[in-house]
């Protein structure tokens, strides 16, 4: 296959209407803060058995289309000794990769971070594509305060995403580009709007500047919401406005597909706000998930570290990717929360 080729094969499978991608990338230290705070102590076998939690629940498949993983997790097997990335191809599901390196200060900013991690990305994504991967993750972040995010961190985020984006292509591999506008502090939606458009703007300015081809990218954005401690608290309506209007805005109709991160909404809230999206009519893009939170907040909760809980767990995680998968079709609505969700593979 030629690298177009390898690109187009990928982006029609993570591409598909009512299917979304399982965010399981975690750095060590982020898992272990999860993992602590419901209870399980983190090593690296607890990691191994609880991401092979979420990638042999039955059925998911129907639901997810890829699964972002930690390179821990590209190098681990599942029980029957099969590598995490050739059980996931087996499945139907695309293993994808996180590939940035987190967070160090932009000097010259009120404590603005940027996102490291370039350097050697080529070697690295030789290595990963050869394990399996076929796409890649970079987050970059936005906090807002009153005098942040700065134009200089909105430059360089933008310029770093589309360097990686490149370099990605040119290996064949297609970028999930995610840039975070932070929900942290007491903001309104209206000033996540005013700073997320500018944001999203300056990142497909950099895209076009680097030639990235914007048919083989994945956007993966947060959605325009209020603060968490805002105390005016926007309704589903006006978040799934408020983030069309935005991206209407910013995003040409050449992406193929927008795959939200959840962000520190609850499960439902991202599954309400993604439901609403999609019912206001055709858009010009695919319009799903890439959740992490939001699709395994009650899984790992479920599970606390034991085995006699797996298949709740499995049931719970199987419950967010269903009605998550309705979410990008339009077609959940709030009384199947209560419902029982019977898992069928
Ligand atoms: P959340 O859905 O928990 O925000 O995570 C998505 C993600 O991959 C962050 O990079």
């Amino acid at each position: 296959m030629t690298i177009t080729q390898e690109l187009e094969s990928t982006i029609s499978k993570l591409a598909i209407r009512g299917k979304g991608i399982l965010a399981a990338d975690e750095s060590t230290a982020t898992i272990t803060k999860r993992f602590e705070a419901v209870g399980i102590s983190s090593d690296e076998e607890a990691r191994r058995t609880y991401r092979e939690i979420l990638m042999t629940t039955a059925g998911a498949n129907q639901f997810i289309a890829g699964v972002i993983l930690f390179e821990e997790t590209l190098n681990q097997k599942n029980a029957q000794g099969i590598a995490f990335p050739e059980a996931l191809i087996k499945m139907g599901i695309l293993p994808g990769i996180k590939v940035d390196k987190g967070l160090v200060p932009l000097a010259n900013t009120q404590a603005e971070n940027i996102t490291q991690g370039l350097d050697g990305l080529t070697e690295r994504l030789i290595n990963y594509k050869a394990k399996g991967a076929c796409f890649a993750k970079w987050r970059a972040v936005y906090a807002i305060s009153a005098t942040t995010p700065s134009s200089l961190i909105i430059q360089t985020n933008a310029e770093i995403l589309a360097r990686y984006a490149a370099i990605c292509q040119e290996q064949g591999i297609v970028p999930i580009v995610e840039p975070e506008v932070l929900i942290d502090g007491d903001h309104t939606l209206a000033r996540c709007e005013e700073v997320s458009t500018p944001a999203f703007h300056a990142v497909f300015e950099a895209l076009y500047r680097h030639k990235v081809k914007l048919e083989y990218i994945v956007l993966k954005p947060s959605m325009i919401i209020n603060g968490k401690t805002c105390t005016q608290k926007a309704s589903i309506a006006e978040v799934a406005d408020a983030t069309l209007r935005v991206l209407k805005r910013t995003v040409p109709a050449a992406v193929p597909t927008i795959n939200f991160l959840s962000g520190g909404q609850t499960s439902e809230q991202a599954t309400a706000h993604l439901n609403a999206i999609n019912q206001t009519g055709i858009l010009p893009w695919n319009v799903s998930y890439s959740y992490a939170r939001a699709l395994q907040d009650y899984c790992m909760k479920t599970w606390q570290g034991q085995a006699k809980n797996i298949p709740a767990a499995q049931a719970a995680f199987y419950k967010r990717a269903k009605l998550n998968s309705l979410a990008a079709k339009g077609e959940y609505t709030d009384a199947m929360e209560n419902e029982t969700t019977s898992q069928v593979a």
